[in-house]
């Protein structure tokens, strides 16, 4: 068959015009946020029903022809690339919410459903879906779940793991598989929906969803605190964890707010500069939990663990807090950063960042380094901002070695290399850091089970061989 006729044949599985090889839709699906590698899928296709999903994977089977899978495509790792002449595969025709059941309090949703749409559902139902991060106005289920990802909550409810009950997906035979009947309680051997979490396509694609609600919070409050130093951030985390349940604790670096407030649409948290901000949030559900957090608060500054801080007293304060927080990404973006997503035991991580922080300050003394992240789970971001004058190609080859040095302090305290991005293709090269060569042959051999033709999202987490 000539590569015409294949193509030919792939626009009878779907809806007329659902193929799509005009320059423009090749360069927009092709990519994630990473933006590293120059995207070049053969077609896009919009499958919008299970059927036709099936139908996709067994003609890749017939004609060998790889598959990416695409969500929102705000991945930060490579995953949902094409470089490579893959067919991808978009789930934006699957969006709809196709089931409520408030008594289970679950949701069964299509992989195309917005994160934010899912949010958006359950509050109208007086309830809540915790995973929240800046992307979710875009990014989509199917992806989160093939990410396993984590974001700004993490500390309180989880990752997206948790809130999985159940799954349907093709997997790279073209068989529909699905997985624990959304059951609380199921203990019948291995959970298949665990391996297909945080697998980034790599065994299947996700084609329904019931994902779990969970009760709405009460008055959220955020408070920013500003500390002298790194270090006092962690008996600041300790002493509120000690008297408050809290649903958040980030942190971030003066770099980091001076590039949010330079944009001139964030108010400043408060007057006096700090070195490093902890944002922490919970649910000030009685006067007595304000006058805690108050109490502790002051209890820190006594300690001289922090300088200066303030809480919302307001939905618009709370929202401009998380605003210094969540806004970093995108700003920096700008700057075309290397970024990474490392994690470890969170005892271990004031003397974790302080090794990387000497590690690149002495290689680099000259870069600009914005450090933020999930402080409270243990996960950093370190982000470094390409100098103006540095063409791409070049940073990106001098942070090659910084990964090596990153990572082999990552390996040397057991933490990971990606705690909520995921490998994809940035850090397939660097998984050994991370896992050991007895896993890693137990997942190649998992991916054999699922997708013996290796038509899945090929050249993610793995490196090619
Ligand atoms: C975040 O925490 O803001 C996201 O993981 C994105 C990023 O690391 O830039
Ligand atoms: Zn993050």
């Amino acid at each position: 068959m000539t590569d015409h006729a294949v193509m030919d044949e792939l626009k009878t599985l779907v809806d007329p015009g659902k193929v799509l090889t005009d320059p423009a839709s090749l360069e927009a699906y092709g990519k994630d946020w990473t933006k590293h590698y120059p995207p070049a899928p053969s077609a896009i296709v919009l499958p919008k029903s299970i059927e036709q999903v099936q139908a996709i994977v067994a003609w890749a089977n017939r004609h060998r022809i790889a598959l990416v899978p695409s969500g929102g495509r705000t991945g930060l790792s490579g995953a949902a690339v094409a470089a490579h002449g893959e067919v991808v595969v978009a789930f934006d025709a699957m969006n709809r919410i196709l089931d409520f059941n408030p008594f289970d309090r679950t949701v069964v949703c299509q992989p195309g459903v917005i994160t934010r749409q899912l949010q958006q559902f359950a509050e109208e139902q007086g309830l809540y879906y915790p995973v929240d991060f800046a992307s979710s106005g875009s990014s989509q289920i199917g992806g989160n779940i093939g990410t396993n990802a984590g974001g700004i909550k993490v500390i309180r409810y989880g990752m997206t793991r948790n809130w999985v009950a159940g799954l349907k997906v093709v997997t790279g035979k073209g068989e529909l598989l699905e997985l624990n009947r959304d059951l609380i309680k199921n203990a019948t051997g291995y959970d298949l929906r665990q391996l297909f979490i945080g697998a980034e396509g790599t065994l299947g694609f996700v084609v329904e969803a019931t994902m779990r609600l969970e009760r709405a919070p009460r008055n959220l409050t955020a408070m920013v605190l500003g500390t002298p130093d790194f270090d006092s951030i962690m008996p600041v985390l300790h002493a509120f964890q000690n008297k408050l349940d809290l649903t958040a604790f980030e942190f971030f670096s003066d770099k980091g707010l001076a590039r949010i407030l330079a944009r001139g649409d964030v108010p400043a948290p408060f007057d006096s500069a700090c070195p490093f901000y902890a944002l922490l949030e919970f649910e000030a559900s009685t006067e007595q939990v304000a006058e805690q957090a108050l109490a502790t608060f002051e209890h820190c500054v006594e300690q001289g663990w922090v300088l200066d801080g303030v809480m919302s007293q307001s939905e618009t304060q709370l929202r401009n807090l998380w605003k210094l927080r969540e806004y970093l990404s995108e700003t920096i973006s700008h700057w075309t950063p290397y970024k990474n997503d490392i994690s470890v035991t969170v005892s271990k991580v004031p003397a974790f960042l302080r090794d990387i922080d000497a590690v690149v300050a002495e290689h680099y003394p000259h870069y600009e380094v914005v450090w933020y992240g999930h402080i409270g789970d243990g996960n950093l971001h370190l982000n470094i901002l390409k100098p103006e004058h540095l063409d791409k190609d070049t940073f990106f080859a001098s942070c090659a070695r910084v990964n090596k040095w990153v990572f082999e302090i990552v390996e040397r305290y057991n933490g990971s290399i990606s705690a909520e991005h995921g490998v994809g293709m940035t850090k397939r090269d660097y998984l050994g850091y991370s896992r050991s060569a007895q896993e890693i042959a137990c997942m190649k051999a998992i991916k054999a089970v699922f997708d013996p033709n290796g038509i899945m999202n090929p050249g993610k987490i793995f490196a090619p061989e």
